[in-house]
């Protein structure tokens, strides 16, 4: 996470499995996978198609439209050549908090 910059959070609610949230400008995917939480950019790193249609296996996030697929525990892409952006995102008194800081 960027050292220095304020962290403002923000409190969801997924739906199912997964959450889209637009905080800012920016639109979040979250996901729950294996009792663990992952916040991407919304955004394919490959043409932009929305990564919340994703199919999630463990930690590994494929994309629906090419098969693109990402570590979402470190953001790097196992199939393709771009990372994806995380957010930190936690889990506090049962409720899930996404903060807009770039991880
Ligand atoms: S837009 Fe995600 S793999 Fe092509």
């Amino acid at each position: 996470m960027e050292r220095g910059a304020p962290t403002r959070w923000h409190r969801i609610e997924l739906e199912g499995d997964r959450a889209l949230v637009e905080i800012d400008g920016e639109t979040i995917a979250v996901f729950a996978s294996e009792g663990r939480l992952h916040a991407v950019a919304n955004a394919c790193p490959h043409e932009g198609n929305p990564l919340v249609e994703g199919e999630i296996l463990g930690d590994s996030l494929t994309c629906a439209y090419h098969g693109w697929r990402f570590d979402l525990e470190t953001g790097a892409c196992l199939f393709g050549d771009v990372p994806v952006r995380r957010f930190p995102v936690e889990l506090r008194d049962g409720e899930i908090w996404v903060a807009l800081d770039r991880e």
